[in-house]
């Protein structure tokens, strides 16, 4: 999870009366564990339905919901709306969202949200469909986001009250990458990136395939970090089991050879490309195109080289091309010969030899060699981290050289 990167972030989180306040709880449960500094503030309705024990308690945080408890000095709108960095709404009802587009303030959180200047602020819209998809409603979020709140909006499903269509609670982590993103400096503005990620399947037959143990997560938070710091990020994957990252243009593809065909057409526009995929070096010579039957004594597999797609990535002089490599032994012999011989600017390169890294974990731990001889080392931490070490510590230092 992108947990690292909010640590120590002041996030002031409003919760109205929508059903959905239960996974507001959970919200708050996982910014306490990515370290985030909390304050909450509680509609007296919202407080009708959850106490504001609950969220103290799983928060470890003052809640407030009073706008009269005024105590040695500290006033809750303007104190609250001037000591946070990030002002979000989960959920936000018709009603507050309707109150705050007209400024009403006759509770703490409208007053509160009228008094915030002018910083990241987000708004999580969750109600039945009808209420949803009511003019008065669209218009109110519209007005709002035009007014600097960006929006989560609601998905799609089965609803509280048994209806089923537009208006439930979108995931937590969704939230979380959206105040990341919101939280972020964005020195990669208006530049444009591609990422890599996953394994790569080769067909054997309508069934069957060669894939490796690739989980994607790597290149997905880099992909991640870098939309975080402003970038227009194209991610082509292969087969993953991980959840796109918001904001971020996803290309799906099964083999090597539609990620080379991906590659190629989304590389001539980038001028960042981070090729973090484990694309497979060989596939089948002739799949099948029915089910291969089993038949007595030994089986034997034709395979040929698939096309190797950084090397043969027709890169321009203003390009910054990584690659990665996993290796088990030699590790700065052998990436350093890769960097050579595929004219990378960077490669990072994981240790497949320790199980507690890399593939399919959580966490991971790389050396960047970069084409000028030097290295750089990057400690042990979860793969957002990385991520984002590799954007700030490695793709801005090779964009301010070129
Ligand atoms: C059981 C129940 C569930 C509700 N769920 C929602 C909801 O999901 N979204 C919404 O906009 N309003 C919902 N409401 C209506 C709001 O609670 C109501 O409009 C309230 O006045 C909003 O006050 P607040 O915005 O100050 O919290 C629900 C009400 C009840 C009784």
């Amino acid at each position: 999870m992108m947990s690292s990167l909010l640590q120590g972030r002041k996030i002031l989180l409003g919760v109205s009366s929508g059903i959905a306040i239960y996974k507001a709880v959970d919200l708050l449960s996982k910014l306490r564990k990515a370290k985030a500094e909390l304050r909450v503030i509680l509609t007296p309705e919202a407080e009708k339905m959850v106490s504001g024990l609950v969220f103290s308690a799983v928060g470890n945080c003052p809640v407030y919901s009073d706008i009269f408890k005024v105590q040695e000095g500290f006033i809750p709108h303007t104190d609250l709306s001037r000591w946070a960095e990030l002002f979000a709404i989960a959920p936000a009802t018709a009603n507050t969202i309707a109150k705050l587009n007209a400024g009403i303030a006759d509770n703490l959180l409208l007053a509160t949200a009228l008094a915030y200047p002018d910083k990241p602020k987000l708004l999580v819209p969750t109600m039945n469909t009808r209420m949803f998809e009511n003019p008065v409603t669209t218009e109110n979020i519209a007005k709002l986001g035009s007014q600097g709140w960006s929006v989560v909006a609601p998905e799609e499903g089965h609803l509280a009250c048994g209806d089923v269509g537009k208006g439930r609670y979108p995931e937590n982590e969704l939230i979380i990458e959206e105040m990341a993103y919101l939280l972020s400096e964005k020195p990669l503005a208006g530049m444009k990136a591609l990422v890599t990620a996953g394994p790569t399947r080769e067909r054997i037959d309508n069934v069957r395939y060669i894939t490796n143990r690739s989980s994607g997560k790597m290149g997905y938070a880099i992909a991640r970090a870098l939309r975080y710091m402003g970038a227009e990020v194209v991610l082509v994957t292969g087969p993953t089991a991980l959840r796109a990252p918001a904001g971020v243009e996803v290309v799906k593809v099964q083999s090597a050879t539609e990620m080379a065909g991906a590659v190629d057409l989304y590389s001539k526009v980038s001028k960042v490309i981070v090729m973090a995929a484990a694309v497979a070096d060989y596939k089948p010579v002739k799949p099948s195109e029915h089910k291969i039957k089993k038949s007595p004594g030994e089986f034997t597999l034709r395979l040929e080289r698939t096309r190797d797609i950084l090397a043969t990535l027709e890169r321009k002089e203003d390009q910054i091309v990584i690659g990665f490599c996993a290796e088990d032994r030699e590790l700065e012999k052998k990436a350093r010969e890769k960097l050579e011989k595929k004219s990378l600017d960077a490669i990072v390169c994981n240790d497949i030899s320790r199980s507690d890294i890399a593939f399919g974990s959580e966490e991971n731990e790389v050396f960047v060699y970069f084409k000028d001889g030097s290295s750089e080392h990057l400690d042990k931490a979860d793969k957002e981290l990385i991520a984002s070490q590799l954007v700030k510590r490695v793709i801005l230092r090779l964009l301010s050289n070129s």
